[in-house]
């Protein structure tokens, strides 16, 4: 058990604001503590990754399982270099291209990153967030960051503080209210240490885009997919059930939602294209037809059918196109 604490919640739209968050970060994470920083994918949940004792404290607070790595954040090439045995050509190539951003590389580990961040294996995953707080963070400290995102196991991962707050709220010390998400999933996650390169984990540096930049790609990982939870069949979920459909007008999505059994009353309806009136529904929300908007918008939205008490959600089928496809894995985890 965590033993209850005051979480505070730490502003940083002013230079001073910003200033004053960072040095209390740092002041946390040097000694030991766990600290709810912004990321530009979603809320991580930060610790040393060169403290063992700190990475442990990650696993408690978010009652992760032991078998699942943790992600190490860096600020600069030359950290990234440190966390690693080998930096093949196409680490270069990628990290050229999309760093900072939504990408983690996973790489052979060295010897000073702990077993505890890469649970057991030979590998780490590396990435250099584009957020400017937790690349302030991260200079100041000089040792990379190990953060999963700042959601208990299993649940939707935070795209602001507020969802930070409303899942953690009094099992950590302080979380950085440094904004909404500008991607708004989690990044994508490629094996590196292998040829040719996987895919382990889709994101919205998609496949396309990769694969212009290693000419190869494979998809999944090789050895199964316990080593990375992420792919799990379902993960990444709200409270409610949901379904991912596709409707022509009004009377097939009422139709549908007697179908699935889900109650008009008690069921949130997202829509990109297909808008239907807001009828009996608890909510229906319209989130953009544009794949990075809609990714900006997802998980809050989910957030909010949580919040509402939904029991079930009808999402509307994204489009079949490579800008939807992480997107579309997202859905289809999240209502498996
Ligand atoms: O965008 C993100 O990646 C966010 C922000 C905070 O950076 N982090 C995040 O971490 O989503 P997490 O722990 O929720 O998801 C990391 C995924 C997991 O599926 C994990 O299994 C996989 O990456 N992973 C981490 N290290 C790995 C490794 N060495 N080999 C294979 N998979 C790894
Ligand atoms: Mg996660």
């Amino acid at each position: 058990m965590t033993n209850r604490r005051e979480t505070r919640i730490l502003p940083t739209h002013t230079p001073q604001l910003f200033e004053a968050a960072v040095k209390e970060g740092v002041e946390l994470l040097r000694a030991g503590e766990v600290v709810a920083i912004p990321t530009e994918t979603v809320y991580g949940l930060a610790a040393n990754a060169l403290n063992p004792k700190a990475v442990a404290r990650i696993y408690e607070i978010k009652g992760r399982p032991a078998h699942n790595p943790i992600i190490c954040h860096v600020a600069d090439r030359a950290l990234a270099h440190r966390c690693v045995t080998d930096w093949p050509n196409v680490a270069e190539r990628l990290a050229k291209s999309f760093w900072p951003g939504p990408l983690t590389l996973v790489l052979p580990r060295a010897s000073i990153i702990p077993d505890m961040v890469t649970a057991g294996g030979s590998t780490v995953g590396i990435r250099w967030p584009s957020h400017p707080f937790t690349q302030a963070v991260i200079r100041a400290c000089d040792f990379p960051l190990a953060a999963p995102s700042a959601n208990l196991s299993n649940q939707l991962s935070p795209t602001s503080a507020a969802h930070v707050r409303k899942q953690l709220d009094g099992r950590i010390p302080l979380i950085v209210d440094g904004g909404e998400c500008n991607v708004g999933i989690e990044s994508t996650v490629v094996d590196i240490s292998v040829l040719p390169p996987r895919l382990l984990r889709p994101g919205m540096i998609h496949e396309e885009s990769l694969l212009a930049v290693t000419g190869e790609l494979k998809i999944g990982s090789a050895d199964g997919e316990l080593r990375s939870p992420g792919l799990l069949k379902k993960h990444y979920s709200p409270q409610a059930r949901m379904a991912v459909r596709d409707w022509k007008n009004e009377a097939a999505l009422n139709e549908l939602s007697v179908r699935l059994g889900f109650a008009q009353r008690r069921t949130c309806v997202i829509a990109h294209a297909s808008v239907p009136g807001a009828g009996e529904w608890l909510r229906v929300a319209v989130v953009p037809h544009d794949a990075e908007a809609y990714a900006r918008a997802l998980y809050a939205e989910l957030h909010q059918c949580d919040e509402l008490g939904a029991n079930g959600i009808i999402v509307e089928q994204l489009p079949d196109a490579p800008e939807w496809r992480a997107l579309a894995d997202r859905l289809q985890r999240a209502s498996a």
